[in-house]
C-alpha cells in the first residue's frame, strides 16, 4: 500500500515538473516567434498591396519600418545565436535589403514587387541554415 502510493505521488511530482518544464519552453520561444510574426504580417502585408495594386508610399513606408525595427531584435530574440558571426551575417542582409528598399522609397507596385521578392530572400536564406 504504502508504495503505491509513494509511485502515484511519484507520478504526480512528475507529471507537474513536465508541465512547468514545457511552460518555461514555451515562453523562451515567444519572443523570436513574435518578431518573426510581426515580420511575416509586414511582409505579407506589402506583398498582398503588389497584388492588389495599390502601393501607397506611406503605407509602404509604414510596413519597411516595421520591419527594420524587428530585424534590429533578432539577436536580441535569439540570444542563442548572438556570437555566430555567420548569422550576423543573414541579420546584416536583411537590414540592407530592408535598408535599400526604404530609400529610395518604391513609387510604383512595379519597382515595389522585386524589393520584397529580395527581402523575402533574405528571409529564405537564413531559415535555410538556422530555423
Ligand atoms: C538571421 C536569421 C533569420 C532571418 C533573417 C529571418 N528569420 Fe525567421 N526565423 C529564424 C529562426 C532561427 C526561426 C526559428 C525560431 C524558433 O522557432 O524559435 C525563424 C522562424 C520564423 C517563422 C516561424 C515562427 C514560428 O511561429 O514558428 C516565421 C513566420 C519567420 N521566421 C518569418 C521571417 C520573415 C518574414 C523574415 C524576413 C523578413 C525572417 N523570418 C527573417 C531566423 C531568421
Amino acid at each position: 500500500m504504502r508504495s503505491l502510493i509513494l509511485l502515484v505521488l511519484g507520478i504526480a511530482i512528475g507529471a507537474i515538473a513536465a508541465l512547468q518544464v514545457s511552460t518555461a519552453w514555451r515562453q523562451r520561444d515567444a519572443y523570436p516567434r513574435g518578431v518573426m510574426a510581426v515580420m511575416q504580417h509586414h511582409l505579407g502585408a506589402l506583398h498582398q498591396a503588389v497584388v492588389a495594386k495599390q502601393c501607397p508610399l506611406a503605407q509602404s513606408a509604414l510596413h519597411l519600418d516595421w520591419l527594420q525595427r524587428m530585424a534590429g531584435t533578432i539577436p536580441d530574440a535569439l540570444p542563442q545565436y548572438g556570437h555566430d558571426a555567420h548569422f550576423q551575417d543573414f541579420v546584416h542582409r536583411l537590414q540592407g535589403e530592408i535598408r535599400r528598399t526604404q530609400s529610395p522609397l518604391p513609387g510604383t507596385c512595379g519597382a515595389l514587387e522585386p524589393r520584397i521578392r529580395a527581402i523575402g530572400g533574405a528571409c529564405e536564406a537564413c531559415h535555410a541554415e538556422y530555423r
